[in-house]
């Protein structure tokens, strides 16, 4: 189906046209960038659904609720923003909310080629997919949820890089026992 028609199709609510895009991602968490992409896309669309989904060649540091509750608290209070979590293909989603677009954020070539190959993929398996994406802006370019990761591992200051609603909840869990013990596991073993 082409987009335009799609669009007319959305949700009729009242008369007016409910134009819903969907925003994925692993959110691991949600950065500074991931905020941008999402307040920018709302200017695009009536409703915009946060999707907390996993990507199968990533292995999560936080688990799907920490990572759905991060996104809920970083996205509280702005109009028209749905944060969820979806365990399935993005497409499915997609026909399921009537979505009209997916959008994602590019920061630099590679974010390209990756972006290209999923969009490709996922306009084969369901023609009517369609695909937004949104330059990050300048300033956030380097920002990413691996290099949160590594900072706060280390105790670092990653107030910059995430909204400040979450910096407790990510400074906590690399202070918890659970994790430092399994990190010093994991040193050992490679010592030996
Ligand atoms: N600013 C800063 N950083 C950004 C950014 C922006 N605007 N946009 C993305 N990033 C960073 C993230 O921080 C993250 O960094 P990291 O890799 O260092 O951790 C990286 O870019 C991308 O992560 P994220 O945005 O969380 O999403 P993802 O690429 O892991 O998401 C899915 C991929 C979940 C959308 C995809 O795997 C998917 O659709 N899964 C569902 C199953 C499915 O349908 N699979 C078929 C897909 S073809």
């Amino acid at each position: 189906m082409a987009t335009s028609k799609r669009i007319l199709e959305c949700d009729l609510k009242g008369g007016n046209l409910v134009r819903t895009m969907i925003y994925p991602g692993t959110f691991d968490p949600m950065t500074n960038g991931h905020l941008d992409i999402a307040r920018r896309a709302l200017h695009l669309c009536d409703r915009l659904i946060i999707a907390v989904l996993n990507n199968s060649s990533k292995k999560t540091i936080f688990s799907v609720s920490e990572r759905l509750n991060m996104a809920k608290t970083a996205l509280e209070g702005l109009p028209g923003c749905h944060v969820m979590h979806y365990d399935g293909l993005l497409v499915d989603l997609f026909q399921k909310e009537q979505a009209c677009a997916v959008i994602r954020g590019l920061r630099s070539e590679s974010d390209f080629r990756f972006e290209a190959e999923m969009a490709a993929a996922n306009k084969l398996l369901l023609p009517g997919y369609e695909t937004c994406l949104l330059p990050c802006r300048s300033d956030l370019a380097f920002t990413s949820s691996s290099i949160v990761r590594e900072v706060a591992s280390y105790g670092g200051d990653i107030s910059g890089m995430v909204p400040a609603e979450i910096i407790d909840v990510i400074r906590e869990k690399f202070n918890r026992t659970d994790y430092r013990d399994k990190q010093n596991r994991r040193q050992q073993n490679k010592d030996v």
